[in-house]
């Protein structure tokens, strides 16, 4: 009896650290015979080559990096990309206008000469990426040795990566320049990996003429809203669609009339087949950042610092965007998409610090990082290697904690949350332009700032913000401003912030019809944002070696870490560059209650049925009537006789990833990831096996959607879903 008990823990632990491999986001330039081997028993039916082939045709030719914050997949022969519902918003919300709001109405273009040029909108496609590491790091060491003693007095204790961070732009550029040097076309980008342990360069081909195709009405493509985001389970049809266009040598080209639909190298067949519990599942996509490898002092900064300001601040100015805009329809298309852009983090940030307190996040990190400290203990080389790295770390956290805190709410408050000193921001940064370039697309910022700006609105959030911020913070760290609004207004934020908006030609769109910079300059509202401007600059210099100090044993923690499992693969942390993530269609089980692994048109009958409470459940009543009718065809469940609308795997994914392409294992589409679940918010700093999940829109769903609300059947036929 205890012998076969033995046997079934064993066997529970085996399962479970195989499980464990599933975590990760890998590039695809040096997948290990390991993964592969893991990844095909878990059933992928492609080989590594079928994967990434930079001399070949391979599946990642399919997928793009979608206006460098998002991703997206190619799928059709003539550049017919998907995406999400939310990636495609800004560029949606500005194509549209209060008489033709696509926002709310979708859009369909009939055919291809109705697809409309999205302004600034662009499309990267990886050709392929190398190992700049050795380069750079001898690059550094010859700077490192021509650098005297006396220089290296002068800069202090972390004098490498000081001159590091001096030269590291200008070393970037030139591998860039020299990667991209034959053919206009293309962009490289050197990033770096393993928290500064590594680079590598990735070589894009750069489209800019893209143009809108596709987008269901927000009801549809934001179902669930804010009230849903991030939050599991789902009915969102969170997609929308674009097409690539080229010139006649299908290369990428600035946007003309007689530019066509790019033809791909690869596109991504469209599976109608479905899936079910325990299939093979990955994502290829670009996540943006996840800090897997932070020291557990790092992860505390990130609690009471980073996100403590985004959720108290932003809360502030949400609450009165929000009542504006459920008051007026303009103020509403207006604020759309920075509500959502603000909102997004907010709540992130909100189940992020819940998470990292249930799920114990920083014991977790304080146990590794005994284990870590013992490690080192043992062996000479190590102690000199990585010396005092945890003392160093917790000592410049500490050190930095009350300013860094106020560096935060600063931010928040005045550069992204009041809309008139940011608006300042700009103009100031338009003042002191001296790059033609540069100043025009200043001047294009501020016209999009105007353009979503309402000054009544700004007035209440601002005098709320700035009362918000004078009681928060100590009096150390109050721009000088504060001081008039002590003396002259008798501290009645109201009367100022009246006042201000008054006498500043910046609480007004018409500035922009003669940017003056010599009656610019004269403005109040310059003044006051350089005020915070400079201590903002004094905070930041301040911090300076602490700052050094975090980065630079920050990077020695990573290494540790990777020194110590070096019998394990280990995937660097995300940093906007091409990722694969392997795993399987899968539930879980929270407070035991269990979550199923995809959800119906029943559920989201169930949630209209609701939206008298919740508005964020509101559908026109047409689309109501047209799930009910249940015309589901060749989009339903073979298995389960389902419409299914949304569903989950272990993939891992973070912001950056909206959009990725969720393949079967023969590399055929089966969804598009677009959010992650609240039960494990903290997977951008620790994966949880058992309870982080991708959450996707089923591309059945999204077919049903194209042909039953939008009847486009040009799309469905050149789709060409089997
Ligand atoms: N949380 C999702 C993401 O970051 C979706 C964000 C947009 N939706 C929203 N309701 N704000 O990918």
């Amino acid at each position: 009896m205890k012998r076969k008990f033995m046997t079934l823990l064993a066997l529970s632990v085996m399962a479970s650290t195989n499980m464990k491999a599933d975590e990760g986001m890998w590039m695809l330039n040096n997948l290990t015979p390991q993964s592969m081997k893991i990844m095909n028993g878990l059933g992928l039916q492609l080989s590594d080559k079928d994967l990434y082939n930079p001399q070949g045709t391979s599946l990642k030719d399919a997928v793009v990096s979608f206006g460098g914050f998002c991703s997206g997949v190619i799928v059709s022969p003539e550049g017919l990309v998907f995406t999400n519902h939310h990636c495609g918003f800004a560029n949606i919300q500005a194509l549209s206008t209060p008489e033709n709001d696509m926002l709310k109405n979708g859009f369909v273009a009939s055919g291809k000469e109705k697809e409309i040029p999205a302004p600034g909108l662009f499309v990267d496609i990886l050709q392929y990426t190398e190992d700049v590491t050795a380069r750079i790091n001898k690059t550094m060491d010859k700077i490192y040795k021509k650098t005297s003693k006396k220089q290296r007095e002068a800069y202090g204790e972390n004098w490498k990566i000081q001159i590091l961070d001096e030269k590291i732009d200008s070393i970037f550029e030139e591998i860039q320049k020299e990667y991209s040097k034959n053919d206009p076309t293309l962009k490289a980008v050197v990033s770096s990996y393993y928290s500064g342990n590594a680079y590598y360069v990735s070589v894009y081909k750069h489209f800019t003429d893209i143009r809108l195709v596709f987008t269901p009405p927000q009801s549809l493509g934001k179902f669930g809203g804010e009230t849903d985001n991030w939050m599991w389970p789902r009915q969102t049809c969170d997609f929308s669609v674009f097409r690539i266009y080229a010139n006649e040598k299908n290369e990428p080209a600035e946007y003309a009339a007689s530019n066509r639909p790019y033809q791909p190298k690869h596109f991504a067949p469209v599976s109608l087949q479905g899936f079910q519990m325990g299939d093979y599942s990955m994502t290829l996509g670009f996540p943006g950042s996840t800090d897997r490898y932070l020291s557990s002092f790092g992860i505390e900064e990130r609690m009471n610092s980073i996100n403590a300001a985004r959720i108290e601040v932003r809360g502030v100015k949400q609450d009165i965007w929000e009542k504006w805009m459920n008051s007026d329809a303009t103020i509403r298309l207006q604020y759309a998409a920075k509500y959502a852009q603000s909102s997004n983090y907010w709540k992130n940030s909100i189940g992020m610090n819940k998470a990292l307190k249930e799920l114990k996040v920083v014991e977790q990190k304080q146990d590794l990082e005994k284990r870590l400290s013992e490690w080192i203990a043992q062996d000479a080389k190590r102690q000199k290697e990585f010396g005092n790295l945890f003392q160093n770390l917790e000592q410049a956290y500490k050190a930095r904690k009350s300013d860094f805190y106020a560096y935060m709410f600063l931010g928040e408050t005045f550069f992204s949350g009041s809309d008139i000193f940011s608006i300042a921001n700009t103009a100031n940064a338009w003042i002191n332009a001296t790059d033609e370039d540069y100043k025009k697309r200043l001047v294009e910022s501020l016209e999009k700032k105007f353009k979503d700006y309402n000054e009544n609105v700004d007035k209440e959030a601002t005098t709320a913000l700035l009362e918000f911020y004078g009681k928060t913070v100590s009096a150390a760290y109050l721009p000088d401003f504060y001081k008039t609004i002590q003396n002259d207004f008798k501290g009645d934020y109201k009367k100022f912030v009246e006042d201000l908006f008054q006498k500043s030609v910046l609480s007004d769109a018409k500035v922009l019809k003669d940017l003056n910079a010599d009656n610019l300059k004269k403005d109040i509202m310059i003044t006051y944002i350089n005020q915070v401007r400079d201590l903002s600059k004094s905070l930041n210099k301040k911090n300076e070696q602490q700052a050094y100090a975090i980065a630079e044993n920050e990077k020695l923690l990573c290494r540790a870490i990777l020194d110590m499992e070096e019998d394990q693969a280990h995937y660097s942390d995300a940093n906007s560059t091409l990722r694969l993530s392997y795993g399987i269609v899968a539930d879980y089980t929270n407070e035991g209650i269990r979550q199923n692994y995809f959800t119906t048109s029943q559920s989201i009958l169930d949630k209209i049925a609701q939206s008298d409470s919740i508005s964020d459940y509101k559908v026109e009543p047409s689309i109501t009537a047209m799930l009910k009718a249940g015309n589901f065809g060749p989009y339903k469940d073979k298995r389960t006789g389902e419409m299914q609308l949304c569903f989950i795997t272990n993939n891992d994914i973070t912001g950056g990833n909206s959009g990725s392409p969720m393949f079967n294992g023969k590399g055929e589409l089966i969804g598009l990831a677009f959010d992650g679940n609240w039960d494990a918010m903290s997977s951008d700093i620790s994966f949880t096996q058992s309870l982080t999940r991708c959450i996707g829109v089923d591309i059945r769903y999204v077919l049903y959607i194209i042909d039953q609300w939008g009847k486009a059947d040009h799309l469905i036929k050149e789709i060409n879903a089997k």
